[in-house]
């Protein structure tokens, strides 16, 4: 809940802290700004001119739901959780209760699994996407849903995050660097040449570009540095119709390709196919 981490919200027009007012129903800044808490327990911390974009429709939302609920990308899910046990001896040997920051955090998917295996973890779910957070807010006790703009300041107190986790969605190297505790980390999992390659063609979706992984670590250049390797994260995935029409209308394909001749595609393709999934994942720390 949004209780769970209010000490480490911040006003995003000037980060000050935030406190709950009249019964939690809004949040307020020391210096007088107010963001209502929304009746489903998110809170939308956007200052000035507001949110730019929508991020992933409920629709989107509603495909990686059914998608990720049958367990497809477990594998992932146990990398990233493995991951942040890892940064959390370094950064959080003492803390009782460590703060995880997880952007474009979706459905809680990847979240929740960490915070049931670290004891008193505390989760900051944070989606620009309104209908993820709805999800989100749901999706463990101690997960506090925030909808805001990764691109914009990260609406949380300098220092406040023993980890982040970033799974398939935008980074702000910057605000990572702000954010993060000194000898935290930010654990990213990003899609590798050759991610459900066995779907490209006969859906005639999106691939995966040359030189993803070395282009972010560019742009972190300056804020962040990576610790060791990336660690390649391979598996198959036997998959039916079903499954492989709520993973194109999870992804950003589902945007470029028309419904219903994607349907049609789909309904074209073999009862059950075997797809491979493929990430690279990767520790940053501040430079
Ligand atoms: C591909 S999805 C990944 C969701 C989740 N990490 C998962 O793997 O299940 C990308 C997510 O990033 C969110 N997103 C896109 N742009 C964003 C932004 N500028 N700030 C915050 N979230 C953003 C989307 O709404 C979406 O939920």
């Amino acid at each position: 809940m949004l209780k769970d981490i209010l000490d480490v919200l911040a006003d995003p027009v000037d980060l000050s802290p935030l406190r709950g007012a009249d019964d939690f129903s809004r949040l307020v800044s020391e210096t007088g700004h107010s963001y209502d808490v929304a009746r489903q327990g998110y809170v939308t911390l956007a200052g000035g001119k507001g949110l730019n974009h929508d991020g992933d429709s409920p629709e989107m939302v509603q495909s990686r739901e059914a998608f990720l609920s049958q367990g497809y990308f477990a594998p992932f899910v146990e990398a990233v959780t493995e991951a942040v046990e890892d940064v959390l001896e370094v950064s959080a040997p003492d803390v009782a209760e460590p703060v995880i920051l997880e952007v474009g955090a979706g459905t809680g998917y990847y979240l929740s699994h960490t915070l049931d295996t670290v004891d008193g973890s505390r989760g900051v779910g944070l989606d620009i996407s309104v209908p993820a957070a709805k999800h989100l807010a749901k999706s463990h006790p101690r997960v506090g849903a925030v909808v805001a703009d990764v691109w914009e300041r990260i609406p949380l107190i300098d220092g406040s995050a023993h980890a982040i986790t970033v799974i398939f969605a935008p980074r702000n190297p910057a605000e990572f660097r702000r954010v993060l505790v000194d000898g935290g980390e930010a654990v990213i999992l990003t899609a590798d040449q050759g991610h459900l390659d066995e779907l490209r063609e006969p859906l005639g979706i999106l691939g995966v570009e040359e030189g993803k992984l070395e282009r972010m670590l560019e742009q972190a250049q300056g804020y962040l540095e990576p610790v060791g390797d990336a660690e390649l994260i391979e598996f198959p995935m036997q998959l039916e119709r079903e499954a492989i029409a709520a993973q194109v209308g999870m992804s950003p394909s589902a945007r470029h390709v028309d419904p219903a001749t994607l349907q049609e595609r789909v309904a074209a393709l073999p009862e059950r196919l075997e797809v491979t999934a493929r990430a690279q994942l990767i520790h940053l720390r501040k430079a």
